[in-house]
Parts: C-alpha cells; sequence; structure tokens
C-alpha cells in the first residue's frame, strides 16, 4: 500500500469506529485534528505518515468513554494498523501518540519537548481543536453531555487538579476555561501552534468577556 492508500483506509476505519462518538470527539473532531497536524507538520521535520496515522487515530477510544480504561485506544489502533502492510517501527510511533497525547496525563507539565517531534505535532494540533469558536462549542457541548451548569459563580475554579480530580469534576463548563482551556496557550510545542494558539486564546477572553457582562445585564 502506498502511503496515501494507508491514509485513505484509516479514514475508512476511524469514520466507521466514531459513527455514535459525542459530537465534541467524533469524526469530524479527528478530521479537523488531522487538518491541523498537516498545516503544522509543514514547518516541522517529521515523519507526516506517522503524523497523519496519529492524528487520525488518537481518539479511536477516549478513556473517558470507555469506564476510564486508556488502554483500548492504543489496542484498537495495533489491531487496525496490523491489518495493513505496515512497518512494526511506524505502528509503535503511532501507538505511542495515542498513549501520550491526553492532557490529564500531561496535568503539571510545561511542553512535551523530550517526546518525539511526531507526538508534539499531533498534540498540538488536538490542543487547537479546543480553542477558538470550535473550542467554545465543544466545551459546552460536553458540559451538556454531562449535564453540566453553564456557570455558577459560587463554584470557583479548581486550579490544583490532578488527573483524578480532572476526570472526576463536576463543576460548571465556564470553570473549564479557567482549569484546562486558557492553559493550553502556553503548552504548545511547536512555533505554528503557540501562533495559531494566541489568536484563538483572544477569541476566547473576548467571550467570556461578553459572557460576564451579558450575565450581570451590564450591555
Ligand atoms: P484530553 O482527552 O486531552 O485529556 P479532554 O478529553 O478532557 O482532554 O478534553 C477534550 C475536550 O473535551 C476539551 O477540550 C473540551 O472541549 C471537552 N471537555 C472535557 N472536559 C470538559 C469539561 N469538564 N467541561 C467542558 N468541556 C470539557
Ligand atoms: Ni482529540
Amino acid at each position: 500500500m502506498t502511503n496515501t492508500e494507508l491514509v485513505e483506509a484509516t479514514i475508512d476505519f476511524v469514520k466507521e469506529t466514531l459513527l455514535d462518538a459525542e459530537a465534541g470527539h467524533d469524526w469530524f473532531h479527528t478530521q479537523r485534528v488531522f487538518k491541523n497536524a498537516l498545516l503544522i507538520s509543514k514547518d516541522e521535520k517529521v515523519d507526516v505518515l506517522v503524523v497523519s496515522l496519529g492524528a487520525l487515530l488518537h481518539d479511536i477510544a477516549d478513556s473517558k468513554f470507555h469506564k476510564g480504561d486508556e488502554t483500548v485506544g492504543p489496542r484498537l489502533a495495533r489491531e487496525f494498523l496490523s491489518s495493513l502492510e505496515i512497518e512494526e517501527k511506524t505502528i509503535e510511533q503511532v501507538c505511542y501518540i495515542i498513549e501520550h497525547i491526553s492532557f490529564k496525563n500531561n496535568i503539571g507539565k510545561k511542553n512535551n519537548t523530550r517526546h518525539p517531534l511526531e507526538l508534539q505535532v499531533v498534540q498540538d494540533a488536538d490542543r487547537l481543536d479546543a480553542l477558538g469558536a470550535i473550542g467554545i462549542a465543544r466545551a459546552f457541548h460536553y458540559g451538556g453531555f454531562k449535564n453540566r451548569k453553564l456557570y455558577d459563580p459560587d463554584i470557583p475554579p479548581n486550579l490544583n487538579m490532578n488527573k483524578s480530580t480532572y476526570k472526576n469534576s463536576e463543576s460548571p463548563t465556564i470553570n473549564h476555561f479557567y482549569e484546562k482551556l486558557l492553559l493550553l496557550k502556553d503548552k504548545m510545542n511547536t512555533e505554528t501552534g503557540k501562533r495559531i494558539a494566541a489568536q484563538r486564546h483572544d477569541f476566547l477572553l473576548n467571550f467570556l468577556e461578553q459572557f460576564y457582562a451579558e450575565w450581570n445585564g451590564d450591555r
């Protein structure tokens, strides 16, 4: 199989597997991350096949939709990739990305410059989709999916979360902006990622400013 054929086969597999996924982690999220990853890759010396397969398979089985089990994603990816004619080394690199991309596994860490560049690119691409207009849409969608409040002035954001409190958090969706989304800008790995994140970060700040003004009946 050519690289293009491998990517196309993977797209078909992911579309099929994510048919019933929650809208913030569905095929369209994967497709946006794939596009972001290709854009960032233009400025980085990376193996584009590893980046492509990593981006396409990164949410194939998110642990929060599998009772917290973090082994399902890499296992499914490995099973699928093994069914194609593909080098073992490439499979290893792709599974490494799926295992290490998650925000909750990186809480308290500034960035991942010691990780392979292919992981850094896919991680930036995934983080960009948590920012900007799409980031806001995804956050409120996820909050609705979990029946969370939009905002509650009496529940302050928890800025000292560890992996367990983050996973079990039931706080209002606005808090998620302070607990995760606004922290992403300073965790970006690549220069292209940083530049796009800065613009999307400002969009979040503008949104919050308008949100509070409306909440308080100021304008
Ligand atoms: P990761 O998979 O990198 O650990 P998450 O899956 O927790 O990160 O978050 C992915 C996206 O899901 C977030 O960017 C956000 O859009 C949404 N999300 C996750 N947790 C929350 C939450 N508590 N409130 C609102 N949105 C959330
Ligand atoms: Ni993702």
